[in-house]
């Protein structure tokens, strides 16, 4: 028998928009002079409109950022700077429903992710920073360590919030202050998060929020004002800044794309190893940097795996993102759409099989049904290239080097998992991957504890945990990536 979900909307009201956002300078809002709309990827639907930074607004937040550095941020003790960053974490706490509501409206993603996963996890970044504030001389990352002034930073619309507590956290507990940009199709909860500045009477310049596009992002990349680059987007872009700081003094760290394999051996229990696929390439709709997009699964169970698969992927709820029930969101744009149809097409043209579930898919907003293809080679560019979306490809081997081989065959090195009932085989297969984040018997797990970042084109250096404070120090020893 089965059951109907009715609707469970959560409600819009806790959130009021603006009809048009400034940018967030010197621990004020300024009117930015173009804009651009920004909207709900669900319903099309208009939410507000955005200003399009240029190079006098990002110069305006590199000056307000220094000053904010030599005649405050940078005399405060740790202990105090902690502080500030433990108010911010409460205050996200409090306001936690009306960021994820707001998270929903803007990206797409289902509020059940946005209410359980992002916005704990913004928190929990906020917290666990705020607690090494004054801990830094102690943490072996050399002696006395020393912020390097203002940190530029750039993040994508995949987690819009989550990212910036990723960058703007470990900046602030080192004692950095930072000219941040969001991704041009999600800066509403950036926007709110200045509000949370002040509402935490951070003090003014210590963070800036300048929205806009690549442009805006390019002009705080080259700005002579600028040590510390933070990036997470596409490997293209990744490139574009390494070109752009090569001859400078700058220091980058890089978290771009990746192609994760998650590796099923023939003993995986195999009903968890279904949850696990699904949540490796279905969460978030697949706009994940680390999803596992490639199953590399043994043969002698492939076919069971994927009838089961499939059974999963047929109760998989697609559709509006701020239902409760709903598993699966809006594509966060229509180019991203085009991109994933594209590559889709491409796939099926190398001769892959595609399957999806029926899907009722609404006419307005941006929507693609999860899709598996299988009869993948390696060959194929849906196996090579970053598809960002709910699209799985499927990959079989015989032995366990011919999975690591398959796994280790892409210029990505991001992430990886492996459903192994054996100790030693995870053990085994963990020390042959080539991924920075290896999952055994889960997937997409974070924690601001653990150090998160890739090998070869996944980017430079790590973020989160110890680690990821080195970034942020001049003196800091660098952990180890490529
Ligand atoms: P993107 O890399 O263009 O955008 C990421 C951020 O970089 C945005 O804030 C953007 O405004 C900024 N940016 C763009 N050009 C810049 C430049 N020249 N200098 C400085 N900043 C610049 O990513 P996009 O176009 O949104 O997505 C394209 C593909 O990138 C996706 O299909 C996906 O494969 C990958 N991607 C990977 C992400 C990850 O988490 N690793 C996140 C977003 C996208
Ligand atoms: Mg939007």
């Amino acid at each position: 028998m089965t059951f109907e979900y009715a609707p469970a909307p959560e409600s819009r009201s806790i959130v009021s928009i603006k009809p048009k956002y400034g940018h967030f300078i010197n621990g004020s809002f300024v009117s930015g002079k173009k804009h651009f709309p920004t909207i709900n990827p669900a319903t099309e639907e208009i939410l507000s409109h955005i200003a399009l930074g240029g190079l006098s607004d990002v110069d305006k937040a590199v000056i307000a950022a220094q000053k904010a550095y030599t005649k405050t941020w940078s005399k405060l003790s740790g202990k105090e700077r902690g502080k500030y960053l433990y108010r911010i974490a409460r205050i996200l706490q409090e306001r936690a429903r009306e960021f994820a509501v707001l998270e929903t409206l803007d990206n797409g993603k289902p509020i059940r992710e946005t209410r359980d996963i992002d916005i704990p996890l913004v928190a929990a970044h906020f917290f666990y920073h705020a607690g090494w504030a004054d801990k830094l001389d102690y943490a072996g990352l050399g002696h006395s360590p020393k912020a390097f002034g203002v940190a530029g930073q750039i993040i994508p619309w995949n987690f819009p919030l989550l990212m910036l507590a990723w960058k703007v956290a470990p900046a602030l507990a080192t004692g950095n202050t930072v000219v941040l940009k969001p991704a041009e199709t999600t800066s509403l909860t950036a926007l709110l998060f200045a509000e949370v500045c002040q509402q935490a009477e951070l003090p003014d310049g210590v963070v800036n929020i300048v929205t806009g596009d690549g442009s805006t992002g390019a002009a705080i990349v080259n700005h002579p004002g600028i040590h510390k680059i933070a990036f997470t987007g596409s490997t293209d872009v990744g490139k574009k800044i390494a070109r752009a700081i090569a001859s400078t003094e700058k220091k980058a760290t890089l978290e771009l794309g990746g192609k994760g394999a998650n590796i099923v051996f023939d003993d995986a229990p195999v009903d968890e190893t279904v949850e696990g696929i699904v949540n490796g390439i279905f969460f978030n709709q697949g706009h994940v940097c680390c999803a596992g997009s490639r199953l590399i699964v043994q043969e002698s169970i492939a076919d069971e795996i994927i009838e089961k698969l499939k059974v999963r992927m047929a109760k998989i709820r697609v559709g509006d993102p701020l239902d409760k029930n709903t598993d699966l969101g809006a594509i966060n744009s229509k180019e991203q759409l085009v991109k994933i149809k594209e590559l889709s097409a491409i796939g099926d043209s190398e001769g892959a099989e595609r399957w999806s579930p029926q899907c009722n898919l609404s006419n307005k907003g941006y929507w693609f049904a999860p899709t598996i293809f299988t009869g993948v080679t390696q060959a194929h560019r849906i196996a090579q290239e970053e598809i960002f979306g709910p699209v799985l490809s499927v990959l079989t081997f015989r032995t366990p080097q011919e999975a690591m081989d398959k796994a280790n065959n892409t210029p990505f090195g991001l992430s990886a998992g492996i459903w192994s009932e054996k100790g030693s085989r995870i053990f085994w297969a963990s020390q042959h991957l080539k991924a920075g984040v290896i999952w055994a018997n889960t997937f997409n797990k974070f924690d601001p504890a653990s150090p998160f970042g890739g090998y070869k084109e996944s980017g430079w250096g790590r973020e989160g945990g110890r680690h990821g404070l080195a970034a942020y120090l001049k003196n800091g020893k660098e952990s180890g990536s490529n």
